[in-house]
């Protein structure tokens, strides 16, 4: 068999297997939970919901013309208003359906958002250096940790990269897209994963747009350290981990 068969095979649809009646939603299963749950005596930062004013770029026309990964970025520090505005414009909730589940500035394969977004905040005004997790229901962040030399940190999850190398220690702040599959398994069963794949990238674009509408540049990341950056997030790795990274910095002048 051709060795990547298999691996193409998944980029196939497999509806034609799919039965509805096999879904756990079909059977009765809980609906899985929209946002991850976290302790509530944790530290959470509330973000500015006035974040429009940071907007310099105000065209989707020129946003998407001069929109190009950036891998050089300048010392400045992205503002707390700035950073809400990215966070909004990657998974802000815009909305609900009748089912109970959100809508977002992203779409979706059946609102599922199976997503949490982790930042590691190298560079931000008024936020400590650290881990951190999107908290989209509230529109807040959860702080989780502070990391000793965060930027080596970083450095290492982005292994060698091909391009500009090192590129990702030097961002502000570093995006990272975990997913949990169930939330979309659960209605979804067996398509659920090639449609998971397809969201996040949806997802990144937006990441893309957005700093391009705020003079900051970024970078998708795919090559990374599986399993050290599931473990720095204390993911189980099966249940939730890590698919998709994107650093973020304002631009050099
Ligand atoms: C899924 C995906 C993964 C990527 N991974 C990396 C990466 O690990 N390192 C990197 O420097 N660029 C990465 N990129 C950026 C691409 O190299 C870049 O989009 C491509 O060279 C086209 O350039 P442009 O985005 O400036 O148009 C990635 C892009 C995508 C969409």
């Amino acid at each position: 068999m051709n060795r990547y068969q298999n691996q193409r095979n998944f980029l196939k649809s497999n509806f034609n297997e799919f039965s509805n009646k096999n879904t756990d939603k079909y059977l009765g299963m809980p609906k899985p939970e929209i946002m991850k749950s976290y302790n509530e005596k944790s530290q959470v930062i509330d973000l500015p919901t006035d974040y429009e004013n940071v907007i310099i770029k105000e065209t989707i026309y020129d946003c998407i013309k001069d929109r190009r990964s950036n891998r050089i970025y300048s010392e400045e520090a992205l503002n707390l208003h700035e950073l809400s505005y990215l966070l909004w414009a990657t998974q802000g909730i815009t909305g609900t359906t009748k089912a109970g589940l959100t809508l977002r500035t992203v779409p979706c394969s059946g609102a599922t958002h199976s997503f949490e977004t982790y930042l590691f905040i190298m560079n931000v005004d008024s936020l400590a250096p650290g881990l951190y997790r999107y908290l989209p229901v509230h529109h807040k962040l959860l702080f989780l940790s502070a990391i000793h030399d965060i930027d080596k940190k970083v450095d290492e999850i982005t292994l060698d990269q091909p391009f500009v190398p090192n590129f990702a220690r030097k961002a502000a702040v570093l995006f990272v897209w975990s997913t949990i599959p169930y939330r979309s398994e659960w209605k979804f069963d067996i398509t659920a994963h090639k449609k998971i794949l397809i969201d996040v990238g949806h997802v990144c674009q937006n990441l893309y747009l957005a700093s391009e509408s705020i003079d900051a540049g970024t970078c998708a990341i795919g090559i990374y350290d599986q399993n050290m950056i599931d473990e720095i997030l204390e993911l189980d790795g099966d249940d939730e981990f890590v698919i998709y990274l994107a650093a973020v910095g304002k631009k050099l002048k």
